[in-house]
């Protein structure tokens, strides 16, 4: 159910310790909450403890103290683990393997029988727009092909939560909006999605809430609106005024009282103006093709 809580760490603290080696504190005392149907992302420079804090999630490592919990069970309850997805940092996909044949090796990893298997085969490759590189071995994939093969290899199991480290590193702009809007795409189909990210404008277009991390402990959480918001400026946009409407605007607000009052033209985003670059492109090319 929506606003219910999934994930919730108490004190959760990781130290690595071995042989001859020093001890690193990786996860300090962590307490943090990640709700049913929001995108959650955990943000950190490298090195703050992001992949750890998944890792205990996963109940793929142990916590030195503390614990958490995962869709209701203790990290790493066989019965939570089934209704987990995970999208891992570095690529591990075999390359000799098609896109069908890939998901349908994961499937049967799950014991997902073979119909539902070939069903859910089909309606991922769709979701992750591969269907017309479905046939092609992934050793010729791009990097965004095989970070959309990785996540839709993150849902044959049909999970509730998905952990996806790390989508858009190393895509270009294009292929991390594709990441981006099959993310919301999930989001969509109520799935609870945490993102381990230090790619920050990413986490501004997809994440309902967020945890900032920093030598393994959280520094801010909370929701993005409610961090960013800058709740004491107010900010008006109307069509580009001449400077006789400018001074005459800046002359009421003085009567008002306010008189530190900035009129400028607003900035479109690095972002925006690549993609509508390379969309004018692509349309010309489109129509040069016809
Ligand atoms: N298996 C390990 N043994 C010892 N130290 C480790 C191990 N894995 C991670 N660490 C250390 O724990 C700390 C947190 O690492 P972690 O990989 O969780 O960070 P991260 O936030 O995911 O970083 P990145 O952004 O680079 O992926 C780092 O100091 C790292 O060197
Ligand atoms: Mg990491």
């Amino acid at each position: 159910m929506n606003g219910e809580t999934v994930i919730q760490t108490f004190d959760l603290t990781k130290v690595y310790s071995g042989f001859m080696k020093p001890e690193v504190l990786a996860v300090d005392r962590l307490n943090m909450q990640v709700r049913c149907g929001e995108v959650f992302g955990l943000l950190g420079p490298n090195g703050s403890g992001k992949t750890t804090t998944t890792k205990l999630l996963r109940g793929l490592i142990f916590p030195t103290r503390g614990r958490a919990e995962v869709l209701g069970s203790p990290a790493g309850d066989i019965a939570a683990k089934e209704k987990i997805g995970f999208l891992p940092e570095e690529s591990y996909l075999y390359r000799f393997l098609n896109a069908e044949e890939t998901l349908d090796f994961y499937g049967k990893i799950f014991g997902i029988p073979r119909r539902v298997r070939r069903r859910r085969t089909d309606e991922l490759i769709e979701l992750v727009g591969l269907q017309s590189a479905r046939k092609r071995a992934l050793r010729g994939y791009s990097k965004g092909m095989s970070r959309r093969i990785g996540i839709a290899q993150a849902l044959i199991n049909d999970p509730e939560l998905i952990f996806l480290d790390e989508p858009t590193s190393g895509l270009d702009p294009i292929g991390r909006r594709e990441v981006k809007e099959l993310i919301l795409r999930l989001k969509g189909l109520g799935k609870t999605v945490m993102l381990c990210t230090h790619l920050l404008p990413d986490v501004q277009d997809v994440c309902d809430r967020v945890a900032i991390l920093h030598n393994g402990r959280l520094c801010e959480e909370g929701a993005l609106d409610d961090l960013l918001v800058l709740k004491n400026k107010t900010q008006l946009t109307v069509d580009d005024l001449t400077e006789k409407e400018q001074e005459q605007l800046k002359k009421f607000l003085a009567g008002m009282g306010h008189d530190k009052v900035t009129m400028t033209h607003p900035y479109d985003t690095l972002s925006s103006l690549f993609m509508r670059i390379i969309e004018t492109e692509r349309q010309g090319e489109h129509v040069r093709e016809q």
